[in-house]
């Protein structure tokens, strides 16, 4: 089921008097001109995800076990709802922007279904493992890796950021008044850097050189600064499972612009990956196409590239 960004944003609810005046604003601009915001909370404020039908099934299924419920029962007003505070930086990190919930994060969370983690799931069970391994990069508030985390049985979230005191703090509590802890962990990591810090915490005897890798690396709006495009790709060649089944999704708004996209695409191959898929999504879900660097760029606001990428070869 396709749903509207917008409306969902227009659900929001925050605690801040100035940004209860924001979403106003905004909500004028959407109605009047069209108007598509880039973020959908600001620094400190609480924001609200209502889980969708898809999310209830799976995580109804999940608390349950074989028992399967109809669609979209939930138990409670509150398993049907992720809370989340907006996180702060460090003054010296505002460069991150890690200070808003962004709407690539929010179309990657209403889009769940797209990472097709059931069929992770059940490869990685096929292949001996315990559980399906999933890193969130620059995940900020923590949105996608707690929802993750809510709706699947057999995951293990790693929900990482920038070793920013604050923004983790925020994203521990998050996950922690979320209920997820069991399934999802919080990983202060600068990309580039050594990912021994992402070892499992029970490590698998048998598994001695892979515990620190990845069956599905995922990422909202990480992309804008192509200073950071190296790093970021070592980071994704470092981590990521060599497995055909390993994927990684970049998901990142337009507005980033279009040749600073183009140029992350061009380097994939230096790092023996292969982009699988590039597609041209509307932020109200309707609406697909195939990437183009060369489209022009009116309306660049309400579309968003959600990239598919893989290893080139695997050994
Ligand atoms: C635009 S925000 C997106 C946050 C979140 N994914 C969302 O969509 O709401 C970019 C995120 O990438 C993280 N980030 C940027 N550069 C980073 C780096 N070099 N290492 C680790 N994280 C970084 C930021 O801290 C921030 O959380």
């Amino acid at each position: 089921m396709r749903r509207d960004a917008q409306a969902q944003m227009s659900t929001t609810s925050s605690t801040r008097e100035d940004s209860e005046v924001e979403d106003l604003f905004s909500d004028s601009l959407q109605s009047l001109y069209g108007y598509a915001p880039l973020t959908c909370s600001s620094a400190g404020s609480i924001f609200q995800y209502h889980l969708q039908e898809d999310h209830l099934r799976w995580q109804s299924v999940t608390r349950q076990g074989l028992l399967r419920l109809t669609k979209g029962e939930a138990t409670s007003e509150t398993d049907a709802i992720i809370t989340l505070v907006t996180p702060m930086t460090e003054s010296k990190n505002w460069s991150l922007h890690a200070s808003s919930i962004w709407t690539s994060s929010l179309f990657l969370a209403d889009h769940l279904r797209d990472l097709q983690i059931d069929q992770h799931i059940q490869a990685v069970k096929e292949s001996g493992h315990a559980n399906l391994r999933i890193l969130e990069l620059g995940t900020g508030a923590g949105l996608p890796s707690i929802l993750i985390a809510r709706c699947f049985d057999g995951v293990e979230v790693i929900a990482s950021d920038y070793p920013d005191a604050k923004l983790i703090a925020t994203l521990q509590s998050n996950v922690d008044t979320n209920v997820v802890a069991t399934k999802c962990c919080v990983v202060p990591y600068a990309w580039g850097n050594d990912t021994s810090v992402f070892k499992r915490q029970t490590a698998d005897p048998e598994e001695t050189q892979d515990e620190h890798l990845m069956d599905v690396i995922i990422a909202a709006d990480t992309l804008w600064d192509p200073e950071f495009h190296p790093t970021l790709l070592r980071t994704l060649q470092m981590l990521l499972r060599r497995s055909t089944d390993a994927r990684v999704h970049l998901v990142a708004a337009i507005h980033t612009g279009r040749y600073t996209l183009q140029a992350l695409i061009d380097s994939i191959d230096d790092y023996g990956l292969e982009l699988e898929a590039a597609l041209e999504r509307h932020t109200s879900g309707d609406g697909e196409r195939e990437w183009n660097a060369d489209r022009a760029e009116q309306e660049r606001r309400q579309w968003l590239i959600w990239m598919k990428i893989k290893w080139k070869r695997v050994p």
